[in-house]
């Protein structure tokens, strides 16, 4: 297995697609998606447009769905919900399907859409991931972040240093897809025992903090709290996949 990461959708190389894509977006999408599986949804489809959501949405039975909508990490309008995963309590969310669209987690899961195996990956269920991983074998696996906008963030990846770390064998110089895995590792290790610390530093936790959102920074910053994850069963649906 090589592994590699990526911090943002945008740093991926053109024209290259892996066997295994691990899309990280820990503040929130990736944790929210996570969370609403977990509790019952049946599925969830991503979108990278609200009035395509919207539209595809609106063709079903108006108790059948739920929509989730954030853009600068607010709600949108037209939709049920924000991206907080507080809100997908089995109540809210059990046997319907979740049609969600998010700045920049949206985007990074189209961008690996055509994987062979895509995954969500998060600080709540990290370790479901890597014990997945490590019994799949891919031989190519991207840990890939989804940034904010093109740019770099804290968060998604200390958690791809978090599953790097449960993969990667540093001596194993063959395992190592690119620089960045090292110092993901690195990251992970500096604040393992401080994730909500990192998270309230990071700009978009000082983003969700200035929307008094610091529960969700709690709730996302919780290692291991399921042993489940989304797993894209056709293009652009994820559905639970059970360890
Ligand atoms: C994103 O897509 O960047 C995040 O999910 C935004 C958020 O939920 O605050």
């Amino acid at each position: 297995m090589k592994i590699s990461v990526y911090h943002t959708p945008e740093s991926t190389p053109d024209n290259d697609i892996p066997d295994c894509a691990i899309v990280i977006d820990v503040l929130r999408a990736t944790t929210t998606i996570n969370t609403a599986l977990n509790n019952g949804v049946k599925s969830v489809k991503a979108f990278s447009d609200v009035d395509l959501l919207l539209a595809e949405s609106s063709l079903l039975p108006r108790d059948s769905y739920l929509t989730l909508g954030e853009r600068g990490g607010k709600k949108v309008d037209r939709c049920d919900f924000g991206n907080s995963p507080l809100d997908c309590t089995r109540e809210t969310v059990a046997n319907k399907q979740l049609f969600i669209t998010t700045t920049n987690g949206t985007r990074a899961l189209q961008r690996v859409k055509e994987a062979s195996t895509l995954i969500t990956g998060a600080i709540i269920n990290y370790s479901a991931v890597v014990n997945y991983v490590k019994t799949a074998q891919p031989e190519t696996v991207w840990l890939l972040g989804s940034g904010w906008e093109g740019g770099y963030s804290l968060e998604d990846t200390v958690c791809a240093g978090a599953i790097a770390s449960g993969l990667v064998d540093l001596s194993d110089t063959e395992s190592i897809g690119n620089d960045e895995v090292v110092a993901s590792i690195a990251l992970y290790h500096q604040w393992k025992d401080n994730l909500l610390g990192l998270f309230r530093l990071s700009s978009h936790g000082q983003r969700l903090l200035k929307l008094n959102l610091d529960d969700d920074l709690k709730y996302c910053s919780e290692p291991n709290i399921i042993s489940t994850f989304g797993i894209q069963t056709e293009k652009g649906v994820l559905t639970l996949h059970t360890t």
